[in-house]
């Protein structure tokens, strides 16, 4: 299907990759998943001749957090979450808050839905009073992808409210230690649907692995949307894997050592001319624009460092470029390489 838009929604990160590059454009946290989770998954396969139970993966994610085994719906990674949303809702006016992950989008002009754009500028944090009022479907990202803005809880609950679904995409909620102005938990927020992924943190791409947090009703017909089994065995045992403390203790490490990281870009980032942050990052990567250079991806590429392009977001341009925060030395090798193409 051609989809009326002028960028391209289904540009990704590892299209930026390739042989001799230097990966700075995945946001897939690096040396994952860990050997505990491998094992698990290896060992699933004694099971997988059998269909996939969720049984017991969705009770670990409603014990973690504190929500009804109703309210919670596993999935095939956020991106078929997407699908199950645009498929399950009748949006009369949906709303997606750019810039942000484009998928969210292309699921519902695919699921035949309009979209109208609600463009963050400035600072790209978010004001509630710029979603329309007749918006009964908004879609937004926290923290934002590329943006990397974490908008607070209270303000992203202001946009809930009767007859409205509010999604709130927190696949990277979990690169801050005790993930912070999460809505998880908040099964009180009418129409809040939070949408989780393992994908980033546990290096799990491949495995196809997230889930949505609904109220019962809409869970329900998400449930319904999806095809049978759409989530595989080993995907089940990462889901109900990763949602014990032991685990949750293991993201908040790796969220501390990665912001610890992040501050070096950001150190190293300052110390040159001619690239802004473009917002105060809280995720694994850092928005950054170089005014009057639309080039500067490709000439990284030049020089083997893979960056993720901007100008495939709504919002955005060739201006920016979206880089994931890597171990210093990285980061110290692609600071150098842009101060001097700068
Ligand atoms: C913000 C955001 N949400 C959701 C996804 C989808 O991830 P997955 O389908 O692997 O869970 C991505 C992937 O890049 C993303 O960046």
């Amino acid at each position: 299907m051609t989809l009326s838009t002028e960028y391209d929604l289904h540009h990704h990160g590892d299209a930026e990759v390739g042989p001799g590059l230097v990966d700075l454009a995945v946001n897939v946290r690096t040396g994952t998943p860990p050997s505990w989770l491998r094992d698990r998954l290896v060992a699933s396969l004694d099971d997988v001749a059998a269909y996939p139970d969720p049984t017991r993966a969705t009770a670990a994610v409603a014990a973690r957090h504190d929500r009804p085994v109703e309210e919670v719906v596993p999935t095939a990674g956020g991106a078929e979450a997407f699908v199950l949303l645009a498929r399950a809702l009748r949006p009369r006016h949906a709303v997606v808050v750019h810039p942000q992950f484009t998928e969210p989008e292309a699921a519902l002009r695919a699921a035949g839905h309009a979209v109208d754009r609600v463009l963050l500028d400035g600072d790209l944090t978010l004001d509630p009073g710029a979603v329309p009022e007749s918006a009964d479907l908004v879609v937004v990202g926290n923290p934002t992808n590329p943006t990397s803005v974490r908008h607070p809880a209270g303000v992203l609950a202001r946009l809930a409210r009767p007859g409205r679904t509010l999604v709130v995409d927190e696949a990277f909620i979990d690169t801050a230690p005790g993930e912070p102005d999460s809505l998880a938990d908040r099964g009180d927020l009418p129409g809040l649907v939070v949408l989780r992924s393992l994908t980033k943190t546990w290096g799990l791409a491949g495995l196809r692995v997230g889930y949505a947090l609904a109220p019962a009703g809409l869970a329900e017909g998400l449930r319904a949307a999806a095809p049978p089994w759409s989530v595989s065995t080993p995907a089940l045992v990462a889901l109900e894997a990763c949602s014990g403390p032991a685990a949750r203790a293991e993201a908040d490490a790796a969220a501390r050592a990665m912001a610890a990281d992040r501050d070096h870009l950001l150190a190293a980032l300052r110390r040159i001319g001619g690239a802004e942050v473009r917002a105060t990052p809280a995720a694994s990567f850092v928005l950054v624009r170089t005014p009057g250079r639309s080039d500067v991806r490709e000439r990284l590429r030049d020089r083997g460092l893979a960056v993720r392009r901007g100008d495939t977001f709504p919002g955005l341009d060739a201006e920016h470029v979206r880089i994931a925060v890597r171990a210093p030395e990285v980061t110290d090798r692609l600071v150098g390489e842009l101060a001097e193409i700068l």
